[in-house]
Formats: structure tokens, C-alpha cells, sequence
């Protein structure tokens, strides 16, 4: 399924095509990326209702938030009003950008989510040598999610320079950035899981390892 974070409009294709177009083409729009796997399939880990509110809801307001914000920069040469957008770009172009991760980062058990890459795995070396083990790599990601006052993400990355890994707590949606590599990022907003796990949201970062998707994580680390 395309993952691509945004698509060419028919304007801008229809400018592109044409030998009488001006020098300048519209901005692509971004676009909801199409999911894997059904609403239902990571039950009972995450609910097909949350999955369902998750995607239809959540990240499409962060896509239309994203578009308005960009029209409106776009359609403005002042640079006090340009640069009062800065915050409503970040936002929902970091929820956008982050859910269009997060998706990936989660796979049905059925199709091999929570299962762990072999001692073979570059990354299972790497998660070895930083953490000691997966149990410990994970107990570290849940305080650290714990953590989180408010709304944010917790993310294992790769420092693409010195190769070594880290975790990393972002607020809001706030998105991972320069020469780090999101491999994993856990969403914890109350709309990941209050409709199930209510106010006891340890259990739900305890029981999303049971669908994270490592080959997704192994794919970026071995980038
Ligand atoms: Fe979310």
C-alpha cells in the first residue's frame, strides 16, 4: 500500500503537463496514507474502535490541519504572518508525519507483530550492546512514556552519524528531527487509549509490544 505522505494535485499535474504552463505549481496536498492491516486486527491490544478514531479522526485532522496551514502560508508575502503559521505547520505536520509512522510501526500478530528480530539482527546486536536485552530496551521505553506529562511520544531512534540508539520523549507532536532515525515511536496521547485502557494507561504501553512491527524497525535501522 502507498505510503506517500503527499500527493501530487490535479492542478499541479495539469500544470506540469501543459507547455504553456507558468513556472510555479501548486504545492502538493497531503494525504491520510492507506493502513495495512484492518481496524480490528490488533485486537485485543489496541481496539478496532481506537483504531478506527485513531485514523479517521485524529490523523485526518492533523492532514487538513497541516493543508489550511500551508495554503494560508502560501497565500501570504508577510513575514509576521508566515512565521505565526510556524506553530500550526509543526503541529499538524508533526501529527501527520508521526501517525504516518506510528501506522507502520504496528503489525497484526498474525502477520508477525511483537515478534522479536533473531540474535542475527544488526539491531538485535544493537538493542544488546545499549540496553542488554529487549525486556530491558522495553521497560526503559515504558518510563520514559510513563513519563510524559500531558501529550507526547516516545521514540527508540538511530543517531544516522555515530549509529548508536537512543530514546527519545517529544511533546505534543512534535516530530523526531535532524540526524535522528525514528525506529519505533509509541503514541501516548489519551485518544491512543482511553476508550480501553481508561486512566490505566501502563497496560497500554505494556501491551502495544504485542503489535509493534520490528521488521518495520530493522527496514529504518538498516537504512
Ligand atoms: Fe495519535
Amino acid at each position: 500500500m502507498a505510503m506517500s505522505l503527499f500527493r501530487t494535485s490535479a492542478a499541479r499535474r495539469a500544470m506540469m503537463s501543459s507547455r504553456s504552463a507558468p513556472a510555479v505549481f501548486a504545492r502538493g496536498k497531503a494525504t491520510l496514507p492507506d493502513l495495512d492491516y484492518d481496524y480490528g486486527a490488533l485486537e485485543p491490544y489496541i481496539s478496532g474502535q481506537i483504531m478506527e478514531l485513531h485514523y479517521t479522526k485524529h490523523h485526518q485532522t492533523y492532514v487538513n490541519g497541516y493543508n489550511a496551514a500551508i495554503e494560508k502560508f502560501d497565500s501570504t508575502k508577510d513575514i509576521k504572518s508566515q512565521i505565526e503559521l510556524q506553530s500550526l505547520i509543526n503541529f499538524h505536520g508533526g501529527g501527520h508525519v508521526n501517525h504516518s509512522l506510528f501506522w507502520k510501526n504496528l503489525a497484526p500478530r498474525k502477520d508477525g507483530g511483537g515478534e522479536l528480530p533473531g540474535s542475527k539482527s544488526e539491531l538485535t546486536k544493537a538493542i544488546e550492546a545499549k540496553y542488554g536485552s529487549y525486556d530491558k530496551l522495553i521497560s526503559t521505553v515504558n518510563a520514559q512514556l510513563a513519563a510524559i506529562q500531558g501529550s507526547g511520544w516516545t521514540w527508540l531512534v538511530k543517531d544516522s552519524k555515530s549509529g548508536d540508539l537512543d530514546i527519545i520523549n517529544k511533546p505534543n507532536q512534535d516530530p523526531i528531527t535532524g540526524a535522528y532515525i525514528p525506529l519505533v515511536g509509541i503514541d501516548a496521547w489519551e485518544h491512543a487509549y482511553y476508550l480501553q485502557y481508561k486512566n490505566v494507561k501502563v497496560d497500554y504501553f505494556k501491551a502495544i509490544w504485542n503489535v509493534i512491527n520490528w521488521k518495520e524497525a530493522e527496514k529504518r535501522f538498516n537504512a
